[in-house]
């Protein structure tokens, strides 16, 4: 994609004239398939959407292709300057590719780099109120679980310096990039949580839209693969898509009474997708998860916290030091402007109408 050399941001219509329309049709099929999938009835129409939505991403790999090119080949930007992180990004990121479908002609590597740092910054505000850290630049490990390629991963130096971080990932590309690009460590994760085991336990082990995905059968099974991986005193913090996610994207889902709803659809289209799907799980199924598997209280919940819709969840293996209820009234905003995190698309903070519980 052409670049005006006067700004960073990407020239509308220079090279992905069309492709807007695909992207507004990708909408629709997404919001067509959660729908067909929650239905018995809707099995032949979301097949057939499926091929659809396999036929519009193809239409738009070309023109991603471009845009890596664009914006790999010379490496900058001015945000990835000021933020003293590398502007690289690999070319199977689909988390580039998720923001680069709906970016309706803005510059996708900026909400890229955007979304990355405000996730970083609320995990720091969420590290700092519960870990007796001392100070901000204190020593402790750190796993970022689900990783991706990098799109956290590459600010938590500039973030949280005192972190060592191990990532990891089930995409053996995404490792060698990070650890490559990165320069952080990483760790091959795998299919099967039974068998993921790092030999090693970590201050803080963090999962961000990890648990948004996993089926029913899996839930429980990774979050106690991810607890066993907590050292004494350290805590998992992960996110869920919960009801505040369902109400701004997928209103026509029904959440099951068993508080799982989960279709075998999802942007990761190289893995299973009856393993990796789109799942929305209701607060207090979690809270029975976190209990018949951790048998531990739920030191922190927030709903719609992370992104201004997932919701977020602290357990600890020991009783928290500081009361968490201080990050509530600190009320931790995003420095990032315009960053995704800790708003809600209206505006409105978070804090002020998610239900908070400890
Ligand atoms: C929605 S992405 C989130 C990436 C990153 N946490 C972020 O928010 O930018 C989910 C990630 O989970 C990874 N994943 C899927 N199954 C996994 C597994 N069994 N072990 C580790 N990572 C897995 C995918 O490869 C993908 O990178």
């Amino acid at each position: 994609m052409a670049r005006d050399p006067t700004s960073n941001s990407y020239r509308p219509g220079a090279t992905i004239e069309g492709v807007t329309a695909i992207w507004d049709r990708m909408r629709r099929v997404r919001a067509g398939l959660a729908a067909a999938a929650s239905t018995a009835s809707g099995r032949h129409e979301f097949s057939a959407l499926r091929t659809e939505l396999d036929h519009l991403v193809a239409l738009t790999r070309a023109n991603h292709e471009r845009v890596l090119q664009a914006i790999g080949g010379s490496g900058d930007h001015h945000l990835a300057t000021a933020w003293n992180v590398t502007a690289a990004v690999h070319r199977d990121d689909m988390i580039f590719q998720f923001l680069e479908e709906r970016s309706n002609n803005q510059d996708p590597l900026e909400r890229y780099l955007r979304t990355g740092r405000s996730s970083a910054e609320l995990l720091r505000a969420l590290v700092l109120a519960i870990l007796p850290l001392g100070d901000p630049g204190s020593s402790f490990d750190l796993l970022e679980f689900a990783s991706g390629y990098g799109c956290v991963s590459r600010h938590l130096k500039n973030v949280l310096p005192g972190a060592r971080v191990t990532a990891s990932d089930i995409h053996p590309q995404a490792m060698e990039f990070i650890g490559a690009e990165l320069g952080l460590d990483v760790a091959l994760s795998c299919p099967d949580p039974a068998a993921f085991e790092l030999g090693r336990r970590f201050d803080v082990v963090f999962a961000l839209s990890f648990f948004s995905h996993m089926p029913e059968h899996s839930w429980g099974q990774w979050l106690a693969a991810l607890f066993r991986h907590v050292g004494p005193n350290g805590c998992l913090i992960f996110t869920t898509n919960g009801r505040i996610t369902r109400d701004a994207f997928w209103s026509e889902v029904e959440i099951p009474l068993n508080g799982i709803w989960f279709a075998a659809s999802s942007e990761q289209r190289d893995l299973d997708q009856n393993e990796y799907g789109s799942t929305i799980t209701s607060v207090d199924y979690v809270r029975r998860q976190i209990d018949s598997h951790l048998a531990v209280p739920v030191t922190f919940c927030m709903e719609g916290l992370w992104s201004g819709h997932q919701d977020t969840y602290v357990v600890r293996k020991a009783e928290p030091t500081r009361h968490m209820a201080d990050l509530g009234s600190t009320s931790w905003k995003s420095s990032v402007p315009g960053g995704r995190t800790g708003r809600t698309s209206s505006g409105e903070e978070p804090w002020s109408r998610a239900r908070t519980s400890w």
